[in-house]
């Protein structure tokens, strides 16, 4: 198994993270809904420390005072500035029509693997 042992995939209960350093590097792992995901944690707005930011839900809404959350769990907020991330995908959370095209932003994320009960982060 070529990776980063993070732990046994139990010490990480559905809906939890833990955060390992890796390398030298500051990663967050999250389980959700039973699948790992691992995410860089540094934002790239201004470089705070993204997973220590709350997850939550995506809030979808078709107008004023009608809106649904969706994918609870799937989504980390930064602490200093609010930007959000979906951790599946390390995508900021905006809608890209709305945005220019030169401005993407995306947080590194990294696989995620499970033998023998032992959870690895692939650098
Ligand atoms: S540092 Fe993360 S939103 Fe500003």
């Amino acid at each position: 198994m070529n990776g980063f042992l993070v732990g046994k995939a139990s010490e990480i209960p559905e809906g939890e993270k833990k955060i390992i350093l890796a390398n030298g590097r500051s990663i967050g792992v999250y389980n959700i809904g039973g699948e790992f995901f691992a995410i860089r944690n540094i934002c790239p707005h201004q470089g705070a420390a993204l997973c220590s930011g709350i997850t939550s839900a995506f809030i979808n809404s078709s107008g004023p005072g009608n809106f649904v959350y969706e994918r609870e769990g799937e989504i980390v907020r930064c602490p200093w500035h609010q930007w959000e991330f979906d951790i599946k995908t390390g995508c900021m959370i905006v809608d890209p029509n709305k945005r220019t095209k030169s401005y993407e932003v995306t947080v590194e994320r990294f696989d995620v693997s499970i033998e023998d009960k032992d959870l690895y982060v692939h650098l």
